[in-house]
């Protein structure tokens, strides 16, 4: 069940994306129970000159706390003294390639300081059995919702 999409789109001088586990941010998650998985797709070249996403691997086995976001930032900032943040993996993605990960996963992006586009678009999905604690809708993409615990919409037809 597809249950949130939004574009991420990056320009010069915008802020750096600072560590954050996505189930986390700033408060508790809005799924329960919380589990997701999300595609992001790049919608240009993003790479290390413009901001590419980072990831630390192994960080998706624990649930960090974090500061609450502040400054305008979107994300809050997750605790990571418990990792070696230099071994942080860049994602570099060619437009139209994705990654799939976890929302426990620590990630983040440098400040933006090219005058290259950093442009993509976040999908995440759960399964029906999860209850979204926000008033969202969610939709079918595979399968069918034995469950009724959330509202859902019928995707568009294609003809
Ligand atoms: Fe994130």
């Amino acid at each position: 069940m597809l249950w949130s999409s939004n574009f991420f789109v990056k320009q010069p001088c915008s802020y750096e994306t600072p560590w954050h586990q996505d189930q986390n941010n700033g408060g508790p998650s809005v799924l329960e129970p919380p589990l997701n998985t999300s595609i992001w797709m790049a919608l240009d070249d993003c790479l290390i000159e413009n901001s590419c996403i980072k990831f630390v691997a192994g960080s998706h086995l624990t649930t960090v706390n974090h500061e609450p976001p502040s400054d305008g930032h979107y994300f809050g900032l997750a605790d990571t003294s418990s990792f070696d943040l230099d071994s942080a993996i860049n994602m570099e993605l060619c437009k139209g390639e994705f990654v799939i990960f976890i929302d426990r996963v620590l990630d983040a992006a440098e400040p933006y300081t090219s005058d290259k586009r950093h442009a993509g678009i976040a999908m995440r999905f759960t399964t029906p059995f999860v209850k979204i604690l926000r008033p969202v809708k969610g939709m079918i993409v595979s399968g069918e919702d034995r469950f009724g615990f959330n509202d859902i919409v019928t995707p568009p037809s294609v003809s």
